[in-house]
């Protein structure tokens, strides 16, 4: 298999370490694309692939493309390459509210095979949660390449394009509403006498580890509350200041307010 990165940045990195640790592609079936040229030079001794600042070249005999530049430049490095890719390539953008449907317009080939994530942040550390839409006639083999490359950094999870907007404003925007709640937490721990260094590590740690235990014992979140909160004890008394400050409305709102945002800003 051969596959391309177009724009080698925060995600393109991500993916491409991701991949290549995971043993999902050699080195040798990788390129990677930016105008970045210097940076490239510097990784490309590091990771053992080839690099270009051509993407026409990059891609012209790719059988999957991923496109990780700046939602600006989806559409022109798009035109760039058209003609060079060759027939039934899969086109997977990470580019946040570039629509299948504008991809198709941008590409103007109907023999792509065409694809659109939404990852968020966590996938710089392999732990990502990946929203994945596959357009229409995409088949079963194509989908499942994608998701197989995309599970080098995270957790996927397909839907329909018209959750995507959803997926942004839960798993996308999430990253900074968690990062929010552990500095908060932490902000709990030094008022209650801890260092900040400690207080920092212990939310942290206590976000990580709840996280895992519902996903890997397949707990309901409320199970995991209620294993906690014995009666007249501690836990159940910061449950109830929780409640009164309403942090359950706070973050539904939030994730509300993005996914709307997001659907704004995708203009479709
Ligand atoms: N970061 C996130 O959390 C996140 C989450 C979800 C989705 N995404 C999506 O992922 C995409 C990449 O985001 P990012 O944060 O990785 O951005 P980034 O760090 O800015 O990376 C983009 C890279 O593309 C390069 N580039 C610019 N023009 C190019 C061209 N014509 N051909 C090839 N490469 C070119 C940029 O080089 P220069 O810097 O020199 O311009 C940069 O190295 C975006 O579309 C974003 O919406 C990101």
């Amino acid at each position: 298999m051969q596959l391309t990165i177009i724009g080698f940045g925060k995600m393109g990195e991500a993916l491409a370490r991701g991949m290549l640790h995971a043993e999902l592609i050699a080195p040798g079936e990788l390129v990677l694309a930016d105008v970045a040229v210097e940076r490239l030079g510097v990784v490309t001794q590091e990771l053992d692939v080839r690099v270009t600042s051509d993407n026409a070249l990059a891609v012209r005999d790719s059988d999957v493309v991923i496109f990780a530049v700046k939602p600006s430049l989806v559409a022109p490095v798009a035109r760039e390459i058209a003609a060079a890719l060759r027939p039934g390539a899969i086109i997977l953008s990470i580019a946040a509210g570039i629509t299948l449907r504008q991809l198709a317009m941008a590409f103007n080939r109907a023999d792509l095979v065409l694809a659109r994530a939404m990852p968020n942040t966590p996938c710089l550390v392999r732990a990502g949660a990946i929203g994945l839409s596959m357009a229409a006639g995409a088949g079963a083999e194509a989908t499942q390449m994608v998701c197989r490359l995309l599970s080098a950094v995270g957790m996927v999870e397909s839907v329909p394009e018209a959750q995507l907007d959803a997926v942004t404003g839960l798993s996308g925007s999430g990253p900074a509403y968690i990062a929010v709640l552990i500095e908060a937490l932490a902000d709990g721990g030094v008022l209650a006498g801890l260092s900040r260094h400690q207080a920092e590590r212990l939310a942290a740690q206590t976000v990580l580890g709840t996280a895992r235990l519902i996903l890997e014992t397949g707990q309901h979140p409320a199970q995991v509350k209620d294993a906690v909160a014995s009666p007249g004890g501690t836990t159940i008394a910061g449950l109830a200041a929780l409640e009164a400050g309403g942090l359950r409305h706070a973050l539904i709102a939030a994730v509300h307010a993005a996914a709307d945002r997001a659907r704004e800003l995708s203009g479709e």
